[in-house]
């Protein structure tokens, strides 16, 4: 092959519909933000981790594990999978582990949809889904969310044609932090076909204390339903890449057959396993999370009282066509949050010193 320097435009190496997808930009980093600005720190409130640290004996089990880093890590998370399983209640088949559950979301629909299949979602819902619809040759069909910025499950519903393989229920919603309620969830379930999958994304269970909103995993019975989970967010591990799946034991080999292999990293196993005996501290973090989302949900209201109810560790802002201005705002004082163009805006609860900070400018912008 002769490399002579130049490009050449009209030789195309990669497939033409990519140029369709958004290339990701990532956020600002707080440090950048804090030089530019000549502040001691700028604080990141848009990606809806919890401001907390690694749970108690992760960073030690982490350490430990990596003195192993030469070899493999176990492709079968035997050890991680059985505490999963023991944890919740679900056996270790039905049972699959990932980088990150965005990972296994795409890995499900690799293991469902051929090209032209649907995938059928709620919008606006997590940025991820179109992308991992675009990348894997599925079809996105997207019902645009209701009133109240949550999923109208009936049209939704009335939406599955005999093309749809895979529909994702964000539950709660990223990034409106809306819910779905088990009647409506029953129903739902009733009415679409049991030769669809329904994927039930809960990455933000564990801050959800509405007792109407059913636990995903009480749905096994149904062969197909599935549900993600994450220890990126409640369990403090999103720098690990750790997500995992409880699905029929079928759907669950499938996925296991697609999945990269050795994605489960050394590290994330290790770290997975250590934050899993620390559930009461990651309970008592939570609650801290809850408390503040409230306070936090309530003050908004007085500046903006369109802000829905939240069950994650976030809320949302719909300011329509203010969301970018109102996150320049926000950034020019030293707050990182996240727009959504025409939309709103999502803010992650942080600590209460931060989320004083983030107040204090929103009702200097808003009020
Ligand atoms: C709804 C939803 N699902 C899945 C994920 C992915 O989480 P992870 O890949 O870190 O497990 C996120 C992360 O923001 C999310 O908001």
């Amino acid at each position: 092959m002769t490399d002579t320097g130049r490009h050449q435009p009209a030789l195309r190496l990669t497939r033409a519909d990519l140029d369709a997808l958004p290339n990701y930009v990532p956020g600002r980093s707080p440090a950048d933000l804090a030089r530019e600005l000549g502040l001691d720190e700028a604080i990141k409130l848009a990606s809806n981790e919890v401001p907390y640290g690694p749970l108690p004996g992760v960073v030690e089990a982490v350490t430990e594990a990596v003195t192993g880093s030469h070899r493999y890590p176990d492709m079968g998370v035997v050890a991680l999978r059985r505490a999963l399983a023991d944890r919740y209640g679900v056996d270790a088949e039905r049972i699959a582990t990932g980088c990150g559950s965005v990972a296994l979301a795409e890995h499900l629909v690799r293991a469902t949809c051929l090209p032209g299949d649907e995938l059928l979602y709620s919008w606006r819902s997590f940025e991820a889904y179109p992308i991992i619809a675009a990348t894997s040759g599925a079809t996105s069909v997207r019902v645009p969310n209701d009133a109240g910025h949550g999923h109208d499950l009936s049209a939704m519903a009335a939406a599955v044609t005999d093309r749809t393989r895979m529909v994702l229920v964000c539950n709660p919603n990223n990034p409106t932090g809306t819910v779905v309620r088990k009647a409506e969830l029953d129903r739902f379930l009733d009415t679409v076909g049991e030769d669809v999958l329904v994927v039930l994304d809960e990455a933000y269970r564990e801050f959800v204390t509405d007792p109407a909103v059913p636990d995903g995993l009480t749905y096994l019975d149904r062969p197909n339903v599935v549900v993600l989970r994450t220890l990126s967010k409640a369990w403090g591990l999103a720098g690990l890449r750790i997500g995992w799946m409880a699905a029929s034991p079928e759907v669950a080999a499938a996925v296991r057959k697609v999945v990269t292999p050795f994605s489960t990293s050394l590290a994330a196993q290790a770290g997975a396993l250590a934050a899993l005996g620390q559930a009461d501290e990651m309970r008592r973090r939570c609650a801290l999370v809850v408390a503040e989302r409230d306070r936090i949900t309530e003050a908004l209201r007085k500046l903006l009282p369109a802000v829905p109810s939240s069950q994650a560790n976030f809320v949302w802002l719909p300011l329509g066509d203010r969301a970018v201005e109102f996150g320049r705002a926000c950034e020019a004082r030293g707050v990182i949050v996240r727009p959504f163009p025409g939309d709103g805006v999502r803010v992650t609860v942080g600590t209460p010193a931060e989320n004083d900070a983030f107040l204090a400018v929103a009702e200097s912008v808003l009020a």
